[in-house]
């Protein structure tokens, strides 16, 4: 009888849950019908726009002007002071400016937040996508979503370009890092969970924000893993590979979806209408609006308004433009030109109310009409220790250990010398990788706040224990141990497209240096993808792959002194040499020199 009654119980929840959405969405529905009857076809156009900080800072009267519907900060478009505090008044001084328009209608502002709200100084920086595959924890990277719209939100911004659900086949594509996997069932898994992180239960929460899941459709599957190459693969293969992200995290709640700049069998996306319309928004029922890639629409055509026309006919919804006025193609001639286009009938005027009727209605579920300011409460919570602990964890839940001779690892926290060695053993800029501070990220003291790994070691061993260092390799004579960090210096899109993977001279030369001391060697390769390492391998005792950590590098000195045991699996299959590239789990001959899901532990 209990278990009848329960059952009934749940079923009439779902019902009433059901029927309190469902009048939510038409009390949506009604405000967007409300307002779209009343618009101009210059105020439509200009809610299908979006505008990049530098472009208009100069000109910020022209978000009421040609009534703008978002701004976006670039990878190096930033505001002068980098702050939380110095972003909240950037947002609040904008959106009183869209505030002040006829129909008040508020600009949702965007942002790549990718590892964290990684365009703010002070900020909690995870690992990048690579090593939260590795963990292959859902809860945990809905957590790292969680908390970097948190910190989005003390900022005012409210939407971020993430989760990237790029499966990855080919290493030597520069943007590796930001995929979770090359395998589609681990992407599909963690995109939802990212999704749900980032948009709460409810978008409209206070520190919810609207997730934009990209590149659609196919970008990690170019050939030759170029950026913004050709993916030359049948339909059944695209969707097989490159769909599923899409699919679970549509389910799981997503608003946004940026296009790709790639090409599917020679037709760029970002012009593809079977895939933009019918297979997105027909076939998968996706209800949110298309933000095209920075610029992307000008691939299109040489003629900007016939690369607008084709753009916005199959399916694009807002144009992400970051040329100001004095430049080509720049978010004035947009407006201009796609209002010609609607005067000429060669974009519907449907085509424009379908587009503004999805911003509009996804800019009712953020909640930015009732609540368009910086919610201030948050902003103190950027960079909290709370949050840092969090992306601690993230990094301790990364690491994939590669070989562990004579178990070496754990380490002993009462040694008598440790010698830590390697260009990124101090270097919170090489730990972070690209897209910090700015869009290509640096070597350095990148961002303020956070643990190299060398301090994280310091931090960890007892006080009789004697921590020596160098850069290259050398005094490691008489010690117990050696530990030497390299890896990849910061890059970010095509930058990091690289032929060659194999480490860098001053690398190679640093554990050369360590191994001929006669101590054992420790190497972590801080690297946004599989590396050629064999040479360097034979060289160490133990080995692991750190990926780009982050701020957290406690989370390194966590698993090398045991207070945490190694559970990462590579979430990609490693190469033994660059012809093995592309090689990925399910090929035939598959030969890696560790396979997709190795991992040791302790
Ligand atoms: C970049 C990237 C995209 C990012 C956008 C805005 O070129 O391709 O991932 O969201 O521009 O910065």
């Amino acid at each position: 009888m209990k278990k009848y009654f329960a059952i009934v119980m749940i079923f009439m929840l779902t019902v009433t849950l059901n029927i309190a959405q469902s009048q939510k969405e038409k009390a949506v529905q009604k405000k967007v019908n409300d307002l779209i009857s009343q618009m101009t076809l210059e105020e439509k156009i200009g809610q299908m726009t979006q505008v990049d900080y530098d472009a208009i800072k100069a000109n910020i009267k022209d978000i009421g002007k040609y009534f703008i519907g978002s701004i976006l900060c670039g990878g190096n478009s930033e505001p002068d002071d980098i702050t939380p505090a110095g972003w909240a008044n950037l947002y609040d001084k904008f959106q009183n400016v869209a505030l002040k328009t006829r129909l008040r209608i508020p600009i949702i502002w965007g942002i790549d937040a990718v590892h964290g709200h990684n365009n703010v100084d002070g900020a909690t920086i995870f690992p990048h996508n690579i090593g939260l595959g590795a963990s292959r924890n859902p809860k945990l990277v809905e957590q790292v979503a969680a908390v970097t719209s948190a910190e989005m939100r003390g900022t005012g911004v409210q939407w971020d370009f993430a989760p990237c659900v790029a499966v990855s086949r080919n290493e030597k594509w520069g943007r590796s890092y930001e995929s979770y996997s090359e395998n589609p069932e681990l992407v599909k898994i963690l995109g939802a969970a990212f999704v749900k992180g980032m948009q709460g239960n409810d978008l409209s929460d206070k520190t919810s924000s609207l997730a934009c899941v990209k590149h659609f459709l196919g970008d990690g599957g170019t050939t030759n893993g170029k950026d913004q190459g050709n993916t030359e693969v049948d339909e059944a293969t695209l969707r097989k590979i490159h769909l599923p992200g899409y699919i679970s995290a549509i389910k799981a709640g997503a608003k946004s979806i940026m296009p790709s700049y790639s090409s599917w069998n020679g037709v760029k996306m970002h012009g593809n209408k079977y895939l933009l319309t019918d297979v997105l928004k027909g076939e998968l029922g996706f209800k949110g609006f298309l933000v095209s890639d920075w610029a992307a629409i000008d691939q299109l055509d040489k003629d900007y308004k016939t690369a607008i026309e084709k753009s916005i006919n199959a399916g694009l919804d807002m144009a992400m433009i970051p040329n100001g006025q004095g430049q080509k193609n720049n978010y004035i001639e947009f407006i201009t030109l796609l209002k010609e286009l609607v005067n000429e009938g060669k974009v519907p005027v449907s085509r424009i109310d379908d587009a503004v009727r999805r911003i509009l209605t996804v800019k009712f579920e953020t909640g930015v009409f009732d609540n368009p300011l910086t919610e201030k409460s948050l902003t103190p919570l950027v960079g909290s220790k709370a949050n840092r602990e969090i992306a601690r964890d993230a990094v301790r839940q990364s690491l994939v250990l590669l070989k562990n001779e004579n178990n070496l690892l754990p380490l002993s926290k009462n040694l008598k010398r440790i010698h830590v060695t390697g260009k990124s053993a101090d270097d919170i800029g090489n730990q972070c990788g690209g897209w910090t501070i700015s869009w290509q990220g640096k070597s350095g003291n990148v961002i303020s706040g956070g643990t190299t790994i060398l301090q994280a070691i310091k931090n960890t061993v007892s006080n009789s224990t004697q921590v020596t260092t160098s850069k290259d390799g050398s005094g490691a004579e008489g010690a117990d141990v050696c530990i030497v960090a390299v890896g990849e210096l910061p890059y970010a899109e095509m930058i990091g497209d690289r032929q060659d993977l194999t480490l860098s001279k001053e690398d190679a030369d640093a554990i050369q240096k360590a191994k001929s001391s006669g101590v054992p060697v420790v190497v972590l390769l801080l690297s946004g993808r599989a590396m050629i390492i064999e040479p360097e391998l034979n060289k160490s005792n133990a080995f692991i792959a750190c990926w780009l950590p982050g701020t957290e590098g406690q989370g390194v000195a966590d698993v090398l002194f045991g207070d945490f045991k190694p559970v990462g699996k590579l979430p990609i299959s490693w190469p033994k040499n660059m012809n093995q590239i592309p090689i990925n789990i399910g090929d035939a001959n598959y030969d890696p020199l560790f396979p997709y899901g190795f991992g040791l532990t302790y």
